[in-house]
């Protein structure tokens, strides 16, 4: 049994310690935002927060955050950072098909978290580890603009 904060609430996971975040956050607590794209951290669609750090969970063992703070996609909203990113994705209509969203507004959001007002450079470095298909960096970018500005 694993226990962890998750989404600010103390709770118990019982699977293998090494078991990855990312399904025991999916297959056993059905919190189905955040998304397997590759498992092998080379994607971003898995991505969460662990004590506010965005990082990769198809790849972070269970027993190596017990204890600690996990934020979802589920629970961004309820973060002023996290609530003006997502305000900022749908003004610029960011999304295309979807699948790798999740993961980058929680990129996006551990990104403003340490840097109020990115350059093009910093939003580029911070989001290259989060694959978009359908190409939607544009938008990502100009909505992580918009996001610093409105919590300026
Ligand atoms: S699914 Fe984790 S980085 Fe791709
Ligand atoms: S919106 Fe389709 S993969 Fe990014």
């Amino acid at each position: 049994m694993i226990n962890s904060t998750i989404n600010g609430k103390n709770t118990s996971v019982d699977v293998a310690p090494d078991t990855p975040v990312l399904w025991a956050l999916r297959d056993t607590l059905g919190l189905t935002g955040t998304k397997f794209g590759c498992g092998a951290a080379l994607c971003g669609a898995c991505t969460v927060h662990l004590n506010g750090q965005a990082i990769r969970s198809c790849i972070t063992p269970i027993s190596s955050v017990a204890g600690q703070k996990i934020t979802t996609i589920e629970a961004i909203g309820e973060d002023k950072v996290g609530k003006a990113v997502q305000a900022a994705w749908i003004k610029h209509d960011v999304a295309q098909c979807g699948y790798c969203q999740s993961g980058q507004i929680m990129s996006a959001t551990a990104l403003l978290k340490t840097k109020k007002k990115p350059s093009d450079a910093d939003i580029d470095s911070a989001m290259a580890g989060n694959i978009c298909r359908c190409g939607t960096y544009v938008r990502i970018r100009a909505a992580i603009h918009d996001a610093a500005s409105t919590l300026a």
